[in-house]
Formats: structure tokens, C-alpha cells, sequence
């Protein structure tokens, strides 16, 4: 008989409620890890998921979610030795947005099957609740630098003066391209709230600027004059802040350098007004799906377990833990709105 287990599915596409039922478990395909879930983490783009019948969901019911951590169950006949065997503590990228809900590989569930380039191994310093603010985090980051052609050896000096303008320090997405960012040895201009601008100090942010002053544009292409460095590079995090972002690179980056500006945020792509002087993408990573698993797998798999274990990059920004396992899901997806400087986790 095969075995069962819990999940909360989206019913229909976009109907806005999910529901704890009953399904079977899967057996993991030769390129497959199975996964004991002890931890999600919710995103945005659950929550349009969730709610917008033609966004990314083909399935019902669906099982939507990308963030989980937990315990390996089985793995596939061909999965390699650099992804952790039975038992092992890991963190997963479930890959939801390119399956579009199909229920095997979704988050919100008791037991996941997730595609083994996208699994990594947690190192034991940190908390499963702390590995599910990992994976979406990293991969959207990684994408954007791919988007601004900006590969993994990047690694400037600082006698090389580059700026990386980060709008959007305390979101979960902004927090881990502060840190990668500074490990690329950029010097990273930040926009966030007050209240975080110690912690994204810690993060590897050279200065942070609060985005509700009038003059934020002023004051940071002022700073990396001061600094003499040129912001040729921009990541944003957030929503509704294009235009600050492109004047800023329009005035700080390098005389005669196309600068280059990565939006992450809505979740469709432009088409963006252009500005003199400045390319904006939406972010993506390589989009040839054998491309895009070599891609998830140098990160998962290696990159940033390596990272982890070193100290160099930390799970942020920080968990808030919402009560009641997978009928928790819906309340968590509730709370992103209007979250500052958190990431919403639940424990199955
Ligand atoms: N393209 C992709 O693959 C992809 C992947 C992941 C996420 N995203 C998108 O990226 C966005 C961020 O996702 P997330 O999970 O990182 O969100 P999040 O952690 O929930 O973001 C919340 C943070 O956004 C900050 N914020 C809001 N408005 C801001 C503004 N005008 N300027 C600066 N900061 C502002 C707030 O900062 P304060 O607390 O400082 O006010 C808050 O801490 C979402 O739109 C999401 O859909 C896209």
C-alpha cells in the first residue's frame, strides 16, 4: 500500500485558501530527493500564487511553496555524492514556480520531492526554521547577478571602487544580496527603515540609507562620491522604487559606463522606461532548463553550503515563527503584508 502524508493545497488556481488534506507520497525519480519537512518559509510569491488564477499554477489541486528545510527521507538512483544521503539535515528549493504547482514538489507539504541540484546541506550551527530563509533568497540573488552579468569568481578590490546599490536591505531577498554582495567586494550602498540599519551593517552593507527621506537619491550619490567609488551595479528588492534606483545609477556610476540595474520586484518582467545611461532587467536565471539545474546545483549543492560552514554568508533576515504547522500556511501567507525586516516560518 503506498503511504500518505499531509498537505496544504491550493484547491483551484488562485482561489486564496489552502487546505490540509491527505495525499500519497511519491517515490523520488532517478534525479530526485525526497524530503521530511520539518520547516517552511513563505514568500511573496506564494501569496500571488495563492491568490491569482493566472499566476504560475496549472495544477488542482496545487502544491505551491518554495522554502523548505528538513531531513532526507530517500534519494534517486543517479543523485551524486555532493548532495547529503538519508538522514542528513538540509535545506531545499522547491521549485514550484517552474512546475506551477505541481503537488509532488511544492513546499507545504509533509514530505517534498525536490530536483537534487537544488538541495544543499545545513550545517549543523544553524536551526532548521533558520535554513528555510535560505533558498529562495540565494537563488533570486545568484539570478539577478546572472541578469547583470555577474558570475560567481566576480571578486573586485577595493582599489576598484565599485558600488552595488541594494534598495531594500530588510527584505529577505535585499538582506542576502547585502552579504553577497560585500563577499563580490562591492561596496554596498542600502536603503531600509532606521531600525535596521545596524543589523544590515553586520550584514556587509558599507552604509544604509532610510528610503522615506526626500532626499535618499541625494544623500546616496553624495555617499559614493565622498567614498569615490562608482555605483555601475543595482539590485532591487522592492516594489514601486524604479526610477530612484535609475537615477541614482544614472548619476553615480562610472563616465562613459553602461550601468546595470536588476529588478527582482513585481514578479513580471518590464518592459522598463529606459534612462541615459542605464540598462534595467527583471531578474532571471539562465532560462535552458539544463543551464538552470547546473546553475541551482553549483549553488545549492556547493556554493553556499561552503559559505555557510565558513560564516560568510547567515540565514536572514529574521525568523518569526507562526503556530500551527501546515494549518498555519494561510495565516503566515496573511502576515507578508507589511512585513519589516522578518521572515515568516512555520514547523510541521
Ligand atoms: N523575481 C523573483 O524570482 C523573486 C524572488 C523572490 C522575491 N521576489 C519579489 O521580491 C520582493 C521582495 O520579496 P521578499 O520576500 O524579500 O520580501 P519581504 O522580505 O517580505 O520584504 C519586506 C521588506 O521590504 C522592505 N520595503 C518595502 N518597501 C520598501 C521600499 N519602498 N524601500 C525599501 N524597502 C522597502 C521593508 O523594509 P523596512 O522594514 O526597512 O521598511 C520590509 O522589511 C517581492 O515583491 C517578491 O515578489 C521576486
Amino acid at each position: 500500500m503506498s503511504s500518505q502524508h499531509l498537505a496544504a493545497v491550493l484547491p483551484t488556481p488562485g482561489c486564496g485558501k489552502l487546505e490540509v488534506v491527505s495525499r500519497t507520497t511519491p517515490s523520488p525519480g532517478p534525479h530526485d530527493v525526497l524530503i521530511e519537512v520539518k520547516a517552511i518559509a513563505v514568500n511573496p510569491i506564494d501569496l500571488y500564487q495563492r491568490g491569482t488564477a493566472d499566476f504560475y499554477v496549472s495544477h488542482s489541486p496545487a502544491v505551491i511553496g518554495s522554502d523548505i528545510a528538513g531531513i532526507v527521507v530517500s534519494r534517486g538512483s543517479a543523485v551524486g555524492d555532493n548532495v547529503p544521503q538519508e538522514g542528513k539535515r538540509v535545506f531545499a528549493f522547491c521549485p514550484t514556480f517552474y512546475t506551477e504547482g505541481l503537488p509532488d514538489s511544492g513546499a507545504f507539504q509533509k514530505i517534498a520531492m525536490v530536483p537534487s541540484s537544488n538541495v544543499g546541506a545545513l550545517p549543523s550551527k544553524f536551526s532548521l526554521t533558520e535554513g528555510t530563509l535560505l533558498p529562495m533568497a540565494i537563488g533570486t540573488t545568484f539570478g539577478a547577478w546572472h541578469t547583470l552579468e555577474l558570475y560567481r569568481d566576480t571578486m573586485f578590490a577595493p582599489e576598484d571602487k565599485q558600488g552595488m546599490l541594494v534598495w531594500g536591505g530588510a527584505s529577505s531577498i535585499g538582506s542576502a544580496a547585502v552579504q553577497m554582495a560585500k563577499l563580490m567586494g562591492f561596496t554596498v550602498y542600502v536603503t531600509a527603515s532606521d531600525k535596521h540599519h545596524e543589523y544590515i551593517k553586520t550584514l556587509g552593507a558599507s552604509k544604509v540609507f532610510d528610503y522615506h527621506s526626500a532626499d535618499v537619491v541625494e544623500h546616496i550619490v553624495q555617499a559614493a562620491k565622498d567614498d569615490s567609488v562608482a555605483i555601475n551595479h543595482g539590485y532591487i528588492a522592492v516594489r514601486g522604487v524604479l526610477e530612484q534606483c535609475q537615477a541614482i545609477l544614472k548619476r553615480a556610476r562610472a563616465p562613459n559606463t553602461l550601468a546595470k540595474l536588476a529588478n527582482c520586484s513585481p514578479p513580471r518582467p518590464g518592459p522598463y522606461p529606459t534612462v541615459e545611461g542605464v540598462e534595467t532587467r527583471f531578474m532571471h536565471p539562465p532560462e535552458e532548463p539544463d543551464n538552470r539545474e547546473k546553475f541551482f546545483a553549483s549553488i545549492f549543492n556547493k556554493w553556499l553550503p561552503e559559505k555557510l560552514e565558513s560564516g560568510e554568508i547567515v540565514p536572514s533576515p529574521k525568523v518569526t515563527i507562526v503556530e500551527g504547522g501546515l494549518e498555519g500556511l494561510n495565516k503566515a501567507l496573511d502576515m507578508l503584508t507589511g512585513a519589516s525586516g522578518e521572515k515568516f516560518v512555520v514547523e510541521v
